[in-house]
């Protein structure tokens, strides 16, 4: 036997195994997966064509515990490849934060990462102002920190897209990796690779173990601390349609109750709540399936022995349940099937020609025909499932690699807890339009909060798993700080809370600065929201100046940003106080025609000082709208 290892006396870490192998790792920032199953994908391929390399993929909070061990680990890696998603107001993943934070403060570290080869892939949305930003910024400074890039930052563009943006990327990197990885007689390893069709392990049980069933999620009790995977369970106390009879569209008001005491929230926080798919819908996916919603089962993530799964970019499992419970509340049926997918439903199709159609769509030379028929059309994947009817995918591959996870949906919270210290208010505009191929789409979350049954109309209330997760659309900490908010629409959601906050504050003797509201809606008979509650924010001082742009009642259009243009030198007034803007809304039209109306008003007020006032006031202004106010 081996004789027993002598004490360790000095503090270095036990060196890793050296396989004569060239260590790459892989870090990921995931948000919803899709960064995470990017960076296994590579993993996979890239030990299928490389005998010689390792590849680690690693999550980058586990990566190390504190900003010392990041340095020392990173300092030591020559080969690395970091998946970074963007989200929210141009923020890094929860799971990227602290290494994002640590990383960009270290400026001073001046050019240390000189054995390093790197790649970036940033996963972002076009449609956004700060496009993969965390992606770019990440880029940028390990190459001013000495790292040497291998491949332009791959720019993933989830409006468009992503899975090609990142095959794109992939292609220009393996003539890259080539040199770096092949072998030694210079020969690269041509293994032709074709990933792997995701399948969790599945065990079928006997409905009547009911030990098996979860009982996880509890409800807010004062001691957990709940996130997006332990989220909390909430009673909807109050529910009510925000829009008049008159409207042709729906707006739902939705308290949901905390009063436990477990779950917190601040003022501009987020709610994020997971929410079930209709009846309907979960018994179209099971007649396509061709199974029973009984079938009781649970998916595991490893082989009978322990071992992991080969190939496996799974997210976690379910707990044991139906299929139709499956179904209801785990698997996005809805959203257009990715390709991966639609290789999933080929490889188990029974007629051939349907498998060689969907690989063709799956397939580079199908690119256009797949943006087409599926993206532009909307398709869902229930309704692809439809055209190919020979797919009957198995219960395992079905939930690892056809449809993807629901996710949970976010929404400000529309309340204050200086008001409303047990309740999370919600406010949110009903999803139902028609898609380019007929289909009305019905959204998810939306038309589950829209029938939603509220505890004060029976004790057999709904309720949902819901979590907060903070958000930087914050107050100024000094009250006297003028605001001004532009919100219209349910974009009105959050001020509502700021203004909650602001009549507490008041109430408890605090000096307010001038507040501005801009809110707009179609029509004051129909979709005018909390008119009564704006009123009275008024008439309590809470807000200084209500301004209404009413699109759809007299001879034209009017827009916020109409009214901004009218409200012209009092906008600037307050800019050039330091004053905060907040935009909260539809950000492809709005939010973009506000910004250039800001920049509009800014310009112009700026012209009309010049020739009022002496040069030197002039530049002590102008450095106050770009330096000072932070624009949010
Ligand atoms: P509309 O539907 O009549 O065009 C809330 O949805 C309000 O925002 C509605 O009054 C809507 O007007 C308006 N809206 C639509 N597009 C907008 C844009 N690009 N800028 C500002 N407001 C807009």
């Amino acid at each position: 036997p081996e004789p027993p290892k002598p004490l360790m006396v000095n503090t270095e870490p036990e060196p890793e195994v050296d396989d004569g192998k060239k260590k790459v790792t892989i870090f990921y920032g995931t948000q919803t997966g899709t960064a995470e199953g990017f960076a296994k994908a590579l993993a996979e391929e890239g030990k299928a064509r490389y005998e010689k390399a390792s590849f680690k993929v690693i999550d980058l909070d586990d990566y190390a515990a504190d900003d010392e061990e990041y340095e020392e680990k990173l300092k030591k890696e020559t080969l690395t490849f970091f998946f970074l998603a963007t989200y929210g107001d141009g923020e890094p993943t929860d799971n990227a934060a602290r290494f994002y934070k640590w990383f960009m403060e270290g400026k001073e570290r001046g050019v240390w990462l000189k054995n390093l080869h790197y790649g970036v892939f940033g996963l972002g949305n076009r449609q956004y102002e700060h496009f993969n930003k965390i992606g770019k910024l990440v880029d940028d400074t390990l190459a001013e920190q000495g790292g040497k890039r291998l491949v332009a930052v791959g720019l993933g563009d989830d409006d468009q897209c992503i899975e090609d943006d990142f095959a794109a990327w992939r292609d220009l990197l393996w003539p890259e990796l080539d040199q770096l990885l092949q072998d030694e007689d210079g020969a690269t390893v041509a293994t032709p690779y074709t990933a792997a069709v995701l399948e969790y392990r599945v065990v079928f049980h006997d409905r009547a173990d009911a030990s098996l069933l979860d009982n996880s999620l509890s409800q807010s009790n004062g001691h957990a601390v709940y996130d997006a995977q332990h989220p909390c369970r909430a009673n909807v106390a109050v529910r009510r349609e925000l829009h008049t009879p008159a409207s042709d569209r729906s707006c739902t008001h939705l308290e949901f109750d905390i009063s436990g005491g477990g779950l917190v929230y601040e003022t501009g926080d987020h709610v994020g709540v997971y929410c079930e798919n209709l009846i309907e819908v979960v018994e179209e996916a099971e007649r396509l399936l061709g199974l029973s919603p009984d079938t009781f089962f649970s998916v595991h993530t490893d082989k009978e022995d322990g071992t992991p799964l080969s190939g496996g970019s799974l997210p976690p499992p379910f707990p044991p349940c139906t299929l139709r419970t499956a179904l209801t509340q785990y698997a996005d049926l809805l959203s257009s099937p990715k390709k991966s997918a639609l290789l999933a439903l080929a490889a188990h199709c029974s007629d051939s020609s349907e498998a060689d159609r969907l690989r063709h769509l799956a397939s580079p030379a199908g690119k256009d025909e797949y943006a087409q028929w599926v993206v532009a059309s909307q398709r869902s994947l229930l309704e692809v499932m439809a055209e190919f009817p020979s797919a009957k995918p198995p219960i395992g591959v079905f939930f690892a690699g056809v449809a993807p996870r629901l996710q949970p949906r976010y929404y400000s919270i529309s309340s204050s807890p200086r008001m409303a210290p047990s309740r999370i208010h919600v406010t949110c505009a009903l999803v139902y339009e028609k898609t380019p191929v007929g289909r009305v789409h019905k959204g998810v979350c939306s038309t589950w909060m829209k029938n939603a049954v509220p505890l004060e109309e029976s004790r057999d209330c709904s309720w949902a798993p819901i979590f907060v997760r903070q958000s930087n659309f914050k107050l100024p900490a000094d009250t006297k700080v003028p605001i001004i908010m532009i919100g219209p629409g349910t974009g009105l959601a959050p001020f509502r809370g700021f203004l909650q906050e602001r009549l507490a504050l008041k109430e408890a003797g605090a000096e307010l600065g001038p507040a501005t509201l801009f809110f707009g809606c179609r029509n004051r008979q129909m979709d005018y929201i909390y008119e009564d509650e704006l009123n009275n924010f008024v008439e309590s001082g809470a807000l200084s100046e209500l301004i209404i742009a009413f699109s759809r009642q007299g001879p034209q259009k009017e827009y916020v940003q109409h009214k901004m243009m009218e409200k012209a030198s009092d906008t600037w007034n307050m800019i050039s106080q330091g004053g905060y803007i907040y935009v909260c809304g539809d950000a492809k039209g709005m939010a973009r025609d506000v910004h250039r109306t800001l920049h509009t008003i800014v310009q112009e007020q700026v012209c009309s000082f010049i020739k009022l006032e002496f040069v030197a006031r002039i530049i002590e202004c102008t450095r106050g709208v770009s330096v000072h106010p932070p624009i949010v």
